[in-house]
């Protein structure tokens, strides 16, 4: 058997925010490895750091302090065209409000990752088709993204975040605008699609429907890493 590969190693994260008497701390000494083919949960309450966590391990936010590592490349180190290159190679990201582009198709939308790798559009058009039908979507495929729900919007922020098979994937409470039923069959279809792959994926969510699917799940508060609720399967 293939011995798991360390996909993520974050050490002694720190974040401040604001100024002066504002000046608060988001991230306090926070550590975390995650691991090629696991699906790691991080759970905490609201405001306890979670997205900034997910930002800073996804290259999107400079930590104040501390080293990440994402398959043993020190990504804080990178000059920011690597930095960006480095993103569009090995990262997906669903955030928690979608950030989709309003002026693209809804397939157009879940394109985008492979436009950007240089796919031919045609090509890219029709896996992002694909993608669309997954997540059951495939009749708003023509709709701008104003046009969807936002349970369907969160479902196309999920779809364009897959399409490209990124080795590490970073959903931010990706079931929060879904119904029960969908939020467990799209996070168990990412869960199989991609861990079969290896691939390493970061859930943060309050969402107990979907807990099961977790390998392992953290807990944070305060800006801390708090405890371990479940151990490798
Ligand atoms: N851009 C920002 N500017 C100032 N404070 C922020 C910013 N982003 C997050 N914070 C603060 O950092 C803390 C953690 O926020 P966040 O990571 O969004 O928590 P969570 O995702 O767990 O709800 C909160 O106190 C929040 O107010
Ligand atoms: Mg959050």
């Amino acid at each position: 058997m293939k011995m798991p590969s360390v996909a993520v190693s974050a050490k002694g994260l720190m974040k401040w925010f604001g100024e002066g008497p504002a000046r608060t701390l988001a991230i306090n000494d926070a550590s975390i490895d995650a691991w090629h083919g696991e699906m790691l949960y991080i759970v905490g309450p609201s405001g306890s750091g979670k997205t900034t966590l997910l930002s800073i391990l996804s290259g999107i936010l400079r930590p104040d302090a501390g080293s990440v590592l994402v398959e043993d490349i020190d990504i804080w180190k990178l000059d920011s065209d690597a930095l960006a290159a480095f993103r569009l190679k090995t990262l997906g990201f669903v955030f928690q409000d979608y950030h989709l582009f309003p002026r693209l198709t809804t397939v157009e939308n879940v394109a985008i990752p492979l436009i950007l790798q240089k796919r031919n559009w045609d090509e890219a058009l029709g896996e992002a088709m694909k993608m669309l039908e997954v997540v059951g979507l495939e009749t708003r495929a023509q709709l701008p993204p104003v046009k969807l729900s936002g349970g369907e919007q969160q479902r196309v922020a999920i779809a364009r975040a897959i399409v490209a098979r990124p080795d590490i994937l970073v959903l931010d409470e990706p079931t929060a605008s879904l119904d029960g039923d969908t939020g467990r069959r799209i996070l168990g279809f990412v869960r199989e699609q991609l861990l079969s792959e290896q691939r390493c994926i970061l859930v943060v969510t309050h969402d107990a429907r979907v807990f099961d699917y977790a390998d392992r799940i953290l807990h944070m508060e305060d800006g801390r890493i708090t405890g371990l609720e479940r151990e490798a399967r």
